[in-house]
């Protein structure tokens, strides 16, 4: 059978999954190199030359759906660009990226900054446009609709906690520090509510909601559409729950979102509207944080990282620390 037809079911199969950590390894490491620099473009630019070529060693037929931004203002991994190894005959693989997720993390060496990549079956990620996305999340274990961003913070804090058995007081938010968020931070705070305050990094955030050992129970606020994809695709491999609703600033965004095949802007999505069947989430730590470990560079040119890979189809979670000699 000719590779390019390949069972839908079987592609990803096909492109070894724990490959893709090594696109995500390849990106951290080169960012790495300037973490506390203060130089967020030089950063980004070194983990996205390095994503991109890390990507033509593996065996796919792969399109960037979501990457760092359209043609004309991205000279690499720009949605469209083809990537991987096997172009027109390798398994047809939808890639969304973020060579650098925390440019400004890297730059201050601040907590939480990654290489992450999501991939899909073809047509299995959303094409969200780069605007922000209202989010709301929650761990595993909850019952099925139990957050609705239809509804007020107060009313989402107090169906989680009456689902979990403890007051609303005790529920933990993770909300990015920025000023359009003080009315939400202040709801929050106003039913007693414990406030966990991100600088940057809301893949890490939203994340955070399915590992009890960070003690946060949900996420909310706006963030970066991207960002939201790549949130849901780790949240359809390890469980919880996810909505997201795209926020429009002007005509220009709303205008990009049709572009994109958007038609109902108001729409919320679950996890299955922004990544469906089958799909792949991998992240490599830049600096430290709540999901993983940074680069760490030792002695004798010894390099430590620390990546994650899941796959939705199987609920797999693999942690993997490598030792690099450069
Ligand atoms: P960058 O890696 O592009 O700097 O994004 C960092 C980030 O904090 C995202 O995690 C988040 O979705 C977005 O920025 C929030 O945008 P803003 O800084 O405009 O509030």
């Amino acid at each position: 059978m000719p590779e390019n037809t390949t069972p839908a079911s079987k592609v990803l199969d096909r492109v070894l999954v724990l490959e893709m950590v090594r696109v995500t390894e390849a990106a951290a490491i080169a960012a790495s190199y300037l973490i506390g620099r203060g130089d967020e473009k030089a950063a980004d630019h070194a983990a996205v030359e390095a994503m991109r070529k890390a990507f033509d060693e593996l065996y796919m037929d792969g399109t960037v759906v979501i990457g760092e931004g359209e043609r004309d203002e991205a000279p690499m991994l720009f949605i469209g660009e083809k990537v991987g190894g096997a172009p027109g005959t390798g398994p047809k693989i939808d890639i969304a990226l973020d060579p650098l997720e925390g440019t400004t993390i890297t730059a201050k060496a601040g907590p939480n900054s990654m290489a992450v990549l999501a991939a899909a079956e073809e047509g299995g990620l959303l094409n969200a446009p780069d605007v922000y996305m209202d989010k709301l999340a929650v761990g595993p274990g909850y019952p099925d609709g139990i957050i609705d961003l239809g509804k007020t913070p107060t009313e989402n804090v107090t169906a989680v906690a009456a689902a979990k058995g403890v007051k609303p007081s005790d529920i933990i938010v993770c909300v990015l520090d920025r000023p359009r968020h003080d009315a939400l931070i202040a709801e929050l705070r106003s039913i007693g509510c414990g406030v966990v305050l991100i600088g940057d990094g809301d893949v890490a955030g939203v994340i955070a909601v399915t590992d009890e050992d960070t003690t946060i129970d949900m996420y909310m606020g706006s963030g970066g559409a991207p960002e939201g994809v790549l949130a849901a695709a780790a949240l359809r491999c390890v469980g919880g729950q996810f909505n997201g609703r795209l926020l429009f600033r002007n005509e220009d965004e709303r205008l990009r979102a049709r572009k994109w095949g958007i038609e109902d802007l108001n729409k919320i999505y679950k996890l299955e509207d922004l990544a469906k069947g089958d799909c792949i989430f991998a992240a490599t730590g830049v600096t430290s944080g709540s999901l993983l470990q940074g680069v760490k560079h030792r002695k004798g040119g010894k390099m430590t990282t620390e990546s994650v890979v899941m796959r939705a189809s199987s609920g797999t979670v693999r942690w993997i620390r490598g030792e690099h000699r450069i």
